[in-house]
């Protein structure tokens, strides 16, 4: 199993060495741009090895696409990350040209593969390569969901004051501050539902620090976060690489799936070998749909401003 990470940069690499310590892949390629900079990373991952027990071979290369040939699963997580203040959707002019090139770069070594988009806004960057290249809407799959879920559980343990493995959850709809649709509803500690455990209005702040928990993140560290975003998509590529059938929230292109069309957003998906196994559709309270559907403008309003 052969992995190609775009971008050394902090996701980029807690990626790749998320990847290598749980041994599922033979080798993860890591390229960037910046001379040298992948390769180092590179290295100091490979010198981790021994201390944390993994045989995955970790390559950097600078720029060099054909060392990525042939790679099952590419993931993208180059372009630039926001600035405190900054939404996502801010990042399109730059980093929609480079998601583009990328893709291209990748499809053309490596026609087989699956490919993950993290970089922002991502539902746009997601259905920016649905557009620009022929991969079949199975192996092009966007990474948000699964980390706004994993957002909202560290907040739902944080209110109920419970273990994260007790809180099982689900964030579904757009990846962006306003257009997260966090199932509440749906959300449980050990089976029974979070609503038995605390208020309504304490449930309501849980949703709303979710959706701004990359925000909160960015304010503090001047830059996006990379370890929860380098984990969520490395549980992703495991999910695919080891065939797991595994539920995720994805971005996916829609085609009447949740009432929507012609756009990339967050619904829960199986992710196996094939990458996009099936969509399952699950019957959303009315006040869900409606949140999903104000989602989709949203992202539909960013996908405009695309030049295809
Ligand atoms: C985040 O929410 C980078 O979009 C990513 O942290």
């Amino acid at each position: 199993m052969k992995v190609t990470v775009v971008g050394a940069g902090a996701v980029g690499a807690s990626c790749a060495e998320y990847i290598a310590i749980k041994n599922f892949a033979s080798e993860v390629v890591l390229l960037d741009i910046k001379e040298g900079f992948a390769e180092g990373k590179a290295m100091d991952l490979m010198q981790t090895a021994s201390l944390n027990g993994f045989d995955t071979k970790i390559t950097g290369v600078t720029n060099d696409y054909s060392k990525t040939a042939d790679s099952d699963v590419c993931v993208i997580t180059s372009g630039i990350p926001r600035k405190p203040g900054m939404t996502r959707e801010e990042l399109i002019g730059i980093n929609a040209g480079i998601v583009k090139t990328v893709s291209s770069s990748l499809i053309e070594n490596s026609p087989n593969t699956i490919i993950i988009v993290v970089s922002n806004p991502m539902d746009t960057m997601t259905y920016l390569v649905h557009k620009t290249t022929s991969l079949p809407k199975n192996r092009i799959i966007g990474m948000g969901g699964a980390l706004d879920s994993a957002r909202f559980k560290y907040r739902l343990a944080e209110a109920l004051e419970a273990p994260i493995s007790d809180i099982d959850g689900m964030v579904i709809g757009g990846h962006s501050d306003t257009g997260m649709v966090p199932l509440t509803a749906h959300a449980t500690r050990n089976s029974i539902k979070v609503s038995e455990f605390i208020s309504e209005a304490r449930l309501e702040q849980v949703k709303e620090d979710t959706k701004v928990g990359g925000a909160t993140l960015t304010k503090l560290l001047g830059t996006s976060a990379w370890y929860a975003p380098g984990a969520a998509v490395s549980s992703m590529v495991q999910a695919i690489a080891c065939d797991q059938k595994k539920m995720f929230p994805c971005s996916v292109l829609l085609d009447g799936e949740f009432g929507l069309k012609d756009l990339c957003i967050g619904v829960p998906v199986i992710l196996g070998r094939n990458g996009i196994e099936k969509i399952v559709s699950i019957k959303l309270s009315d006040a869900e749909q409606k949140h999903m559907e104000q989602s989709a403008e949203g992202v539909k309003k960013t996908n405009a401003l695309l030049e295809i």
